[in-house]
């Protein structure tokens, strides 16, 4: 039986492939996170499928914030992808994981201007913030421009993770956009991007046609009123995923078809490359992250503690994010027990799951959370002495990859100095 994606149940016990899930979770040690790469591959071809069959010029920047592994990041770029960046960090990362400055995009918020400048150096394109983040390299004359631009409205599955509308800190307000551009130009530049990103987990195709209608209208005004053209614009990610059984996936053909639609009848030429930045689409549903029961507490409410908390899952104590959750290894036990689920972080945020129904659990048992490639790993933090856990592939054809290794103690002392002021 499929459970999620591409992990199904197999004679009780989870699994990815041929791959039994919960023996590899004994054998490699837990918290543990396993990727499919098929579903990495199958994620990407349906946005790209999506897009370029309806407009000629489309480009994928995967937004290397959402899972930062080199080599998830190796699998895009080989597909042909490119990458969205956030910091400096980021840019590191993607050039290590093979990705020219061609193929990087950079979209900083309050960065200074030594990063602005080794990144316009560096010959990686920027979308820049605000007018004066522009201004503070403007003595170099860059002669590519391109402005994030808040359109005014936003969505998201949180408030936390709305990144458009009136309340909040990115981009440049519409109203001050077209002199952003004139600006631009003044001081030398001659080719143009424009970008937006209205915020995060969007499961509704009618906000992509709407959110695009906006931003164009705004692009078209600047073409318009300054006589230039475009040569990308960028609409950000956004796309969502279901996190909740009853929750339906986005019909990414639909999302495309009132974007391509959007930009045809708004932009109306077929000359820029229509960019998307999408990070939680592609990665999110291609990882489980297995943890073990370590011991069960019941005095009226049932706590089921593992080696899984919020140092690893962050989402839920951050924005109240719901992950689906099973025990990996008695998948042919109906859920029988609403529970709690916690790690051993000292905090009382630290909760995978609350009021959730689950098979009854015991200790040593498998305990899997899905969706767990997006915002899990690159927002995993070593919070009360607690070492990051591996990360492991499954390949194409069923090979299995560390792609990362556990991180040891030692890991949480790297960098301390061994200094006279110890003794
Ligand atoms: N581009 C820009 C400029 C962004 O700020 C973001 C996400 C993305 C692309 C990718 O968005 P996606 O396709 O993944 O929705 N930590 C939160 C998500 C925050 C996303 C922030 N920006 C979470 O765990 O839900």
């Amino acid at each position: 039986m499929k459970y999620y994606a591409d992990f199904e149940n197999k004679g009780g016990n989870l699994y990815s492939g041929e791959v039994d899930l919960v023996d590899l979770a004994r054998r490699e040690g837990t918290p543990l996170l396993v990727t499919s790469e098929r579903r990495l591959v199958d994620n990407y071809n349906s946005i790209y499928e999506s897009f370029s069959k309806r407009y000629k010029k489309f480009k994928i920047n995967y937004a290397v914030k959402a899972n930062s592994n080199p080599t998830i990041l190796s699998i895009f770029r080989r597909m042909g992808s490119g990458a969205d960046t956030a910091s400096m960090g980021e840019i590191y990362i993607a050039r290590f994981s093979g990705f020219g400055s061609d193929d990087i995009i950079f979209t900083p918020n309050f960065a200074p201007r030594e990063t602005l400048l080794e990144a316009y150096r560096m010959g990686i394109r920027i979308n820049f913030d605000d007018i004066g983040q522009f201004q503070f390299i403007a003595d170099i004359k860059p002669r590519h421009a391109s402005f994030r631009i808040n359109p005014g409205m936003g969505g998201g599955e949180f408030p936390g993770i709305v990144t458009g509308g009136h309340d909040t800190k990115f981009g440049i307000p519409e109203e001050h956009a077209l002199r952003a551009y004139k600006l631009a130009r003044k001081y030398g530049a001659g080719e143009f991007g424009i970008h937006m990103h209205g915020g995060s987990n969007n499961l509704s195709e009618e906000y992509f046609r709407l959110i695009t209608q906006k931003f164009f209208g705004i692009a078209r005004r600047i073409m318009d009123e300054l006589n230039i053209e475009f040569s990308f614009i960028d609409i950000g990610g956004g796309f969502g995923v279901p996190y909740r059984e009853e929750e339906k996936p986005l019909d990414m053909e639909r999302v495309a078809d009132y974007v391509t639609e959007n930009l045809k009848n708004i932009i109306g030429s077929e000359e820029p490359m229509l960019m998307v930045e999408p990070g939680r689409y592609l990665v999110a549903d291609s990882t489980v992250l297995l943890g073990r029961v370590n011991y069960i507490k019941n005095y009226g409410k049932k706590i089921v503690g593992t080696d899984i908390g919020m140092n690893i899952l962050l989402r839920p104590a951050l924005y109240g994010a719901y992950h689906r959750i099973v025990v990996a290894n008695r998948l042919d036990s109906p859920p029988a027990d609403t529970v709690r689920v916690v790690g051993q972080i000292c905090e009382n945020t630290d909760r995978i799951g609350d009021e959730i129904k689950i098979q009854e659990a015991s200790e040593g048992d498998i305990i899997a959370v899905f969706n767990a490639g997006a915002y899990v790993y690159s927002m995993s933090s070593n919070y009360n002495g607690f070492p990051r856990p591996e990360e492991v592939l499954i390949t194409r054809n069923g090979e299995i990859i560390i792609i990362r290794e556990r991180e040891r103690y030692h890991d949480l002392i790297s960098g301390a100095t061994l200094n006279r002021y110890m003794f």
